[in-house]
């Protein structure tokens, strides 16, 4: 193989001493915007050219094309390596030209694909899943057995995330070494990095700028310092109603949501439009009733949604049949491990606005607290029962919010950064 020498400085400082980590289970985690995906991937290309082969993970196949791939690929062109690697978007595969080991990707919705994927050559020494708090703990173990065959490589296991709550199974299960003061754990089969965005020097100002003047306390935890959340006591403190003016919806797409319900809680609807680049969700519309047949529902729902894509309550799989029957393009959302939270989150992430007639939203916006335990902390599942519109919500964006990252910065755009002597 032909020696490769990268400058120091083409990879954020904290970082370096990972390149070559060997640890079975590795985490990086911390803050918004610290290096870590960047790093990741650099590393990935890198550890190709030695023959490692890779398998990149996110919850959500469809987000990998946009995150993981194109980061691998820009690093390998920063790093001036294009020409020694084979890119194949049919096949979904980057390969070493030089030694054939290859960078795989899936994701977890796609039980099938995971379960066959093979390198060409070799063994599966490395599997790196990216956002990995949107995983479940079965996910993870049912990934870990792909691990095996034999390979000159020690097998391992690559964690990436921002920290969520304390109560998060990741959490629970590996971070029981962990003291919130060091920003360095190890076992001697585990490791664990956290970082910040202060530890990422090819951030801009205005990206620095935006993390450190976050002034909600669970984000600032989470994001800005990269801290485990611990989640206070009102859930969404970012929403307001007003009367809404036109430029905050005109031109972009609705999106309506369905909570179902008959006596006791109601049925929930809103219609709702997302602006992602401010980061804004704006709530037009509710629709809010109790007693209500299905087949009111639905002619209620014809004049509510016009005709729109209804993402509804996927535990209700007959009211969802019968709701197409009456001519609704009902489809079930499709939730998944943490969905709630998950939801949750990428809504904290996010500007609320909701039109004034949105009565009970926000009655329930501004209700929506945190459940306490004895002792009184925090814990990550929302109190209470008055989150039908709340659902409905997180129904409505669910493939928004599965398609981005929870929290957006401006990314620099940074140019050939690599030399390859
Ligand atoms: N080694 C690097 N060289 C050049 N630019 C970098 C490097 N590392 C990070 N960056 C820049 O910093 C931005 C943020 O880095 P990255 O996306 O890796 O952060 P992250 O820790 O994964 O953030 P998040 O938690 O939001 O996913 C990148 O989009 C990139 O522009
Ligand atoms: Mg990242």
């Amino acid at each position: 193989m032909p020696e490769i020498t990268i400058p120091k400085g083409a990879v954020n400082a904290c970082y370096l001493p990972y390149l070559q980590n060997e640890k079975r289970v590795q985490i990086y985690f911390g803050g918004a915007a610290s290096g870590k995906s960047v790093f990741l991937a650099t590393r990935v290309a890198l550890d190709t050219l030695t023959g490692r082969n890779t398998l990149v993970v996110r919850f959500v196949a469809r987000t990998l094309r946009g995150s993981c791939w194109n980061e691998i690929l820009k690093a390998i062109s920063r790093m001036g390596l294009a020409a020694l690697f084979t890119v194949s978007k049919a096949e979904y595969a980057i390969t070493s030209r030089f030694n054939g080991a290859q960078i795989l990707f899936a994701g977890l919705d796609d039980v099938e694909k995971i379960k066959s994927i093979t390198p060409s050559k070799g063994a599966l020494t490395d599997i790196w899943v990216e956002e990995a708090t949107e995983a479940g703990y079965e996910d993870i173990k049912q990934l870990e057995k792909r691990l095996r065959g034999p390979s000159p490589h020690p097998k391992r296991l690559t964690l990436s995330f921002n920290p969520v709550h304390k109560a998060h199974w990741i959490y629970k299960t590996y971070f029981g070494l962990w003291d919130e003061g060091k920003t360095y754990a190890e076992t001697a089969g585990m490791s664990i990095l956290k970082t910040t965005y202060r530890d990422n020097r090819f951030l801009t100002q205005d990206d620095r700028l935006a993390l450190e003047n976050e002034k909600d306390p669970y984000f600032r935890a989470v994001y800005t310092l990269g801290n485990w959340g611990v989640p206070g006591g009102a859930i969404f403190t970012a929403w307001r109603g007003e009367t809404l003016g036109r430029e905050l919806y005109d031109g972009g797409k609705f999106l309506y949501g369905l909570d179902f319900g008959f006596a006791g809680d109601p049925c929930a609807a809103v219609k709702v439009c997302c602006d992602r680049a401010r980061r804004r969700v704006v709530v037009l519309d509710e629709l809010y009733a109790r007693g209500m047949t299905n087949a009111r529902l639905a002619e209620a729902l014809k004049a509510f949604a016009g005709g729109g894509v209804v993402t509804c309550d996927s535990a209700e799989p007959k009211s969802i049949r019968e709701m197409q029957s009456l001519g609704i393009r009902a489809v079930p959302a499709r939730k998944g491990p943490d969905s709630v939270l998950h939801g949750i989150q990428w809504l904290q992430g996010h500007e609320i606005i909701a039109d004034t007639r949105c009565v009970h939203l926000k009655e329930e916006l501004a209700a929506y607290r945190w459940r306490r335990d004895r002792e009184g902390n925090s814990l990550p599942e929302p109190e209470g029962r008055n989150d039908h519109l709340l659902d409905a919500l997180r129904y409505a964006l669910e493939t928004e919010s599965q398609d981005c990252a929870a929290y957006a910065v401006r990314r620099p755009n940074i140019g050939e950064w690599l030399n390859i002597v």
